[in-house]
């Protein structure tokens, strides 16, 4: 019998997770069906438990339910636990337990850009929501000397400093100051959601990076932000945030199944569909 197996989020029809989950399954021989699912708030914990009671295998939370959904989870992983997020539910013997895999997989999918050397780099985190949160937990952990965040509102960069900090050094700065000290930096990555579905708009100017600065939007629609174009103008290395949104599908996976999906057929999966 097929697992069922989906998203939760809202809105949630744009959502890639069904085709690169269903094609994983057919790829890997596995008997399941990964649905999206539209919730409104009120309903959240019904689905999460009406999941629970079908026997699903598992599901994704997405926008705006990440930390919404936690305290309807049975358990919760260390990591998501210290980032107070969760993107991926794992639902066995009756015990569904909360990951969270997009810090992870920022990571996975920003590491060959810096050939795996996290010691010593620069990093600037631009924005201080759930995905700047998650990405900074994740990157506390690899080793780089310095990771400040830069947020229009500086006490929500505050609170993932003290929360997450794990060691490393750490400054706090406004949009403008941010402007001001972009050749510091060796890596940049951008997480707010200005940018997202518009060609124009643009957190900050990128004029004053080093060359080859490793730059990445974590939006994939459209595919290269104003952000990512200005960036490629001034000489930086970019990504866009395909390479993310396959890495943390395949971290979900692979909680689901035990195994490790083909992420670069993920990726061509997903670039086909934005027309890349
Ligand atoms: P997500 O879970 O995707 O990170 P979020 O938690 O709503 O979403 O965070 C959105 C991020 O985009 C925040 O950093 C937000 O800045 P504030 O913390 O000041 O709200 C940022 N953001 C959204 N609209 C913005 C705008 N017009 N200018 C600058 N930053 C903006």
């Amino acid at each position: 019998m097929k697992k069922l197996y989906g998203v939760l989020g809202n809105p949630i029809e744009h959502s890639m997770s069904p085709l690169i989950h269903n094609d994983a399954f057919k790829q890997n021989g596995i008997e399941g069906e990964y649905l999206p699912f539209l919730v409104e708030e009120e309903a959240l914990k019904e689905a999460v438990n009406g999941l629970k009671a079908i026997g699903a295998g598992g599901f994704n939370i997405t926008v705006p339910f990440k930390e919404n959904v936690i305290p309807y989870l049975d358990e919760l992983d260390p990591f998501a636990k210290e980032v107070g997020a969760v993107n991926t539910a794992v639902i066995k013997d009756g015990i569904i337990k909360g990951y969270n895999t997009d810090g992870p997989g920022f990571v996975k999918a920003i590491a060959p850009l810096l050939a795996n050397q996290f010691a010593g780099r620069n990093v600037l985190i631009i924005g201080g929501g759930g995905a700047a949160r998650g990405i900074y937990c994740a990157m506390a952990k690899t080793g780089i000397a310095q990771m400040d965040i830069a947020n229009r509102t500086l006490s929500s960069a505050e609170r993932i400093v003290a929360d997450c900090h794990n060691g490393i050094s750490s400054a706090v700065l406004s949009l403008v100051d941010a402007e001001k000290a972009l050749a510091n930096y060796d890596l940049i990555i951008q997480t707010t959601s200005v940018g997202l579905s518009s060609l124009h708009e643009s957190p900050i100017s990128l004029l004053g990076i080093k060359e080859k600065t490793v730059v990445c939007d974590i939006i994939y629609n459209p595919l290269k932000t104003a952000f990512l174009r200005e960036a490629e103008e001034n000489g930086a290395i970019i990504q866009t945030g395909v390479e993310m949104f396959v890495q943390q599908g395949a971290l979900a996976f692979e909680l689901w199944t035990g195994i490790k999906p083909d992420v670069e057929r993920m990726k061509e999966l997903v670039l086909e569909k934005l027309g890349g």
